[in-house]
This record gives C-alpha cells, sequence and structure tokens, in this order.
C-alpha cells in the first residue's frame, strides 16, 4: 500500500519541534549520535534536526525522507551545516539502499509513524552490516493496561490523524525483538521536557544491534 503523504503535519511540525531543542532534544540527540561512525542511514530525518550531531568519523550520511517539505527543509539545513549528506525520497518500508551496506542506521521518532514497524525494521535490518546499529529514540506505549487502554483510544479518535500517522501505543520494543536486533543497549527513559501526551509515555533510548554473522 503506497503511503499517504501529510503536508499539513509537515508545514506545522518543524516550528513546533524546534522549540524541544533546547530544552533536552538537542542534547540527547548529541548524546545518541557522538558514538557513530562510517556510513549512516537516518531514516525519517524530518527537517534535519539531528543533522548538527553527526561526529566527523561519519563518512558518508543518506537521509530518506518520504515528504517533500520535510526534504527541501533538510537539504537547506545540511547546506547552511556544510554537510555532506544525501536526502533522498523514500520510506522505511522500502529503504532505496543497498543491502548490507551501512554501519547505522538513526531513526529518532520515526518508528511511532512508519506505517508498517515490522516491515520498517526488516529493511533496517537488510541494509545493516553484520553487528550494525540501529541507534534512536521513540516513544512507545505504557506497560499498565488502564493507561495503554487510553493511549489506544487516543490514536484511534485523534492523535494519529493530527500528528502524521505518530502512535501513542506502539510496542516497539517487543517489534524491534521480533525483527531479531540484540537490545541489550536499549534503555527506557522518561522524556518530561517533550509535550503532553509524550512526556507520559515511556521512551526507548539507545542502540540495538543486528546480530554478527
Ligand atoms: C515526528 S517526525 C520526526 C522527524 C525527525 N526524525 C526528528 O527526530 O525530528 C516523524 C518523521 O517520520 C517520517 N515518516 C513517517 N512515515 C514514514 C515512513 N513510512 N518512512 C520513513 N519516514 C517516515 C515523517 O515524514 C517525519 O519526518
Amino acid at each position: 500500500m503506497a503511503r499517504r503523504n501529510r503536508p499539513l503535519f509537515a508545514r506545522w511540525y518543524p516550528d513546533a519541534a524546534a522549540r524541544l531543542e533546547e530544552r533536552g532534544l538537542a542534547a540527547l540527540r548529541a548524546r545518541l549520535l557522538a558514538p557513530l561512525e562510517g556510513r549512516v542511514l537516518e531514516i525519517g530525518c524530518g527537517f534535519g534536526a539531528n543533522f548538527p550531531h553527526y561526529p566527523g568519523a561519519v563518512t558518508e550520511l543518506v537521509a530518506v525522507e518520504p515528504e517533500e517539505r520535510f526534504r527541501d527543509l533538510a537539504r537547506e539545513r545540511a547546506e547552511e551545516l556544510g554537510l555532506k549528506a544525501a536526502v533522498v525520497e523514500g520510506t522505511a518500508e522500502s529503504l532505496p539502499v543497498e543491502t548490507g551496506s551501512f554501519d547505522a542506521v538513526v531513526a529518532t521518532a520515526v518508528l511511532c509513524s512508519v506505517d508498517d514497524q515490522a516491515a520498517a525494521l526488516a529493511e533496517i535490518a537488510r541494509v545493516l552490516k553484520p553487528g550494525g546499529a540501529l541507534v534512536g529514540f521513540e516513544h512507545v506505549g505504557s506497560p499498565g493496561r488502564a493507561r495503554r487502554f487510553t493511549e489506544k483510544a487516543l490514536d484511534a479518535v485523534l492523535w494519529t490523524h493530527l500528528n502524521g500517522g505518530c502512535h501513542l501505543s506502539r510496542d516497539t520494543l517487543g517489534a524491534i525483538r521480533e525483527a531479531g536486533f540484540a537490545t541489550d543497549d536499549l534503555a527506557t527513559e522518561r522524556l518530561p521536557f517533550l509535550p503532553w501526551p509524550v512526556s507520559q509515555s515511556p521512551h526507548l533510548v539507545g542502540t540495538a544491534r543486528k546480530p554478527s554473522l
């Protein structure tokens, strides 16, 4: 099924999200991306909020983004920063890159929004080298039954439609494990500087690893 474009979301999201950077998001991005090196693929790069945080040891950056407005903004951002990044059209479910060719895949606040998490994670596993890292942060469904029920209800009636396909209730850790990744270096953290209701959600933060051969 072809992904539906979300031009309205792409219009309001960049300004709203940019305000969160100095409240703690930029520091989180910097912490996560600092160890990266080699060939890196970012999926759902949005307007390029991660771009200032890629270290010099990253030798090549390819960023895949389905929304045209985000791609334009990300290209502008890369140019401002003097960062060599190829920003290309595509979706996580069908990545337009070669098998086994990246040292790391970065996904920040993206697995909540992809149409098909299992397909996206299978693609991420395909394009990573053995031992490669899936790095990022994602808000996930709460463990308690009452909260999870509320999150599912919010997703169904309002949240997902207003927020570019985002879901509050996903079991992303389960999906990452199901896709065969080792999850020892993924922690659960609260990110209280994010807006409600995401501030109330647990966040998966860190690195999942594709097994070595
Ligand atoms: C909440 S924004 C996060 C943007 C950016 N990663 C960040 O950290 O600011 C979600 C992003 O995922 C992208 N996205 C949604 N569905 C996608 C899909 N199926 N494949 C790849 N990216 C997708 C959106 O276009 C948007 O850029």
